[in-house]
């Protein structure tokens, strides 16, 4: 088993998909460990993608990711970064595969409605970042 950090983005939760990303990543036997909606201060947004910093898009990507509450989760499943990933899709919506969630729902590359944890490094790090004060088995 493993355990991985998903974010529902702004755009996500103002087009009221917060329970459709919820529901796919149930039906696909992941378990909910843990979930808060907040809105991110910009020291904590430039905390969770400060390996973005310096980019082109990064300001915009702040600007976005503070704009309005998020829904933040932790989510246990085997392999559950990596399922977690290909559940989400692709970045850009031109590649994003019909069947994910960006490929489903998504039509701008910065409002891809979802963020999920790309390595065991970064799921234990966000994990951290969004909940400090719940302890996992994984994390000692
Ligand atoms: O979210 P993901 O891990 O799939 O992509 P990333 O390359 O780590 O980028 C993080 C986020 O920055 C993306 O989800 C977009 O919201 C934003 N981004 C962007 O707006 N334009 C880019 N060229 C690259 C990333
Ligand atoms: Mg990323």
């Amino acid at each position: 088993m493993e355990k991985t950090f998903i974010m529902v983005k702004p755009d996500g939760m103002r087009r009221k998909l917060a329970g459709e990303v919820i529901k796919r990543l149930e039906a696909k036997g992941f378990q909910l460990l843990a979930a808060r909606v907040l809105s991110m201060s910009r020291d904590m947004a430039s905390e969770h993608y400060k390996e973005h910093q310096g980019q082109d898009f990064y300001a915009g990507l702040i600007k976005h990711i503070t704009s309005g509450p998020v829904l933040a989760m932790v989510w246990q499943a085997p392999d559950a970064i990596e399922v977690a990933r290909l559940l989400v899709g692709h970045r850009n919506p031109l590649k994003a595969a019909v069947g994910t969630i960006r490929g489903d729902y998504a039509s701008i590359s910065a409002e891809n409605l979802v963020h999920a944890a790309d390595s065991p490094e970064a799921a234990a790090r966000e994990i951290e970042l969004f909940f400090p004060d719940v302890k996992y088995d994984s994390k000692e």
